[in-house]
């Protein structure tokens, strides 16, 4: 039987690395990605070399363009919905496009799935940031790092609370995709992602920052950090997360409609001082000033994974030190090309 997986953003990070794990599971894999994000077109060549995927060129914001591709590609058993604008500070500067990608087109990929192929596992890739600023967390400032009140981290009970476009656009995504599952009877999930990190990430200031902590230093870049380096983030290896997205696309019965933070947990957490001791560790030399705040910034934000780990039986197993030293060898390798990436 076909086994057939549409990836959106599929020439992206997440996506390139979930397409190329599942055409290797023997999944035939199709891409719906307009290729805007710099590196995707990297991403695309790099994955084609090894895998036989359809790509479509094709912006989630033309539905119909969209509705064209669910007719066309039949048997769909997957959707794992990707694309979107990524960058707080993009959003900030133009929230109509913001909501457009993030809003409007996850609802045109739904209206294809409800339309197409309504009994097929649609993941969305929400993010931490429907939780907003934490204002109910109490917040310690410890010498290297922020703490918070809640031994596990943040649970999938935290009031909703939207900051910034982008969070508005991937939150308003995020219950949309839920009630999907209510009304139309889809088999939709979201994922509400922390920080992920791997290689093909092409980082840039404001967004990917781990990856583009790594690409600048290499390079001899100078970074600003935004805030005092105290904020923490729990980080998640990519291929961890692919593992995921397989449990659910594989084995999610009776998980509709619902929503599990996911991340590194507290075990993998680090504040951005405690990445810069890592990365000195591994014999890096960075060089960095202290800026303000961005708008919508969280000062901890560590994922209880309490309920993924319940309920699809997935636990994170790459550790920050493992997961850094092969993105450092992957920027290493690749100089060149991120070289020309930054210079453009
Ligand atoms: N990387 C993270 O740390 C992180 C954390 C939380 C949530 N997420 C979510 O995961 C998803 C993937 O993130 P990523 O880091 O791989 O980002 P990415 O920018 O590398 O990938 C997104 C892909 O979507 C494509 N795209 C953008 N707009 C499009 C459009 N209008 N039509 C079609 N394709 C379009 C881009 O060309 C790119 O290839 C996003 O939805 C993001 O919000 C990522």
């Amino acid at each position: 039987m076909t086994r057939k997986l549409i990836i959106t953003g599929g020439a992206g990070f997440i996506g390139c690395h979930t397409a190329s794990y599942f055409a290797k599971k023997g999944y035939e894999v199709v891409i719906i990605d307009n290729l805007s994000r710099k590196g995707s077109l990297d991403n695309l060549n790099w994955l084609t070399k090894q895998s036989p995927v359809t790509h479509y060129k094709t912006d989630i914001q033309d539905k119909k363009a969209v509705e064209e591709i669910f007719k066309k590609e039949k048997k769909i058993k997957g959707i794992i919905h990707l694309a979107a604008q990524v960058a707080v500070t993009t959003s900030v500067i133009n929230p109509l496009n913001d909501f457009n990608v993030n809003a409007l087109g996850t609802l045109n990929i739904l209206e294809a799935v409800r339309n197409y192929c309504p009994n097929a596992r649609f993941i969305y890739s929400s993010t931490n940031k429907v939780y907003g600023l934490l204002n109910t967390v109490k917040i310690i400032e410890a010498p290297k790092r922020y703490e918070i009140n809640k031994k596990e981290g943040i649970s999938e009970s935290e009031p909703l609370d939207f900051h910034s476009p982008y969070g508005c656009s991937k939150g308003c995504a995020d219950q949309y995709v839920l009630d999907y599952a209510r009304i139309f009877n889809l088999q939709t999930v979201s994922f509400r992602q922390s920080c992920i990190y791997g290689e093909r990430q092409f980082g840039v200031e404001d967004q990917g920052w781990l990856a583009w902590f790594i690409i600048a230093t290499v390079l001899g870049r100078k970074i600003s950090i935004f805030g005092d380096g105290k904020q923490v983030r729990d980080v998640l290896y990519v291929q961890d997360l692919v593992e995921l997205y397989e449990k659910f696309i594989e084995q999610g019965n009776n998980l509709n409609g619902k929503a599990y933070n996911v991340g590194g947990g507290l075990k993998f957490s680090l504040s951005l001082l405690e990445f810069i001791d890592i990365l000195k560790d591994q014999g890096l030399e960075i060089s960095y000033t202290f800026g303000d705040w961005r708008p919508g910034d969280q000062k901890v934000f560590v994922s209880d994974n309490t309920k993924v780990i319940k309920e699809l039986g997935w636990e994170p197993k790459t550790s920050p030190v493992q997961g850094i030293q092969h993105i450092v060898s992957w920027v290493k390798k690749h100089r060149e090309l991120l070289s020309s990436f930054m210079s453009d």
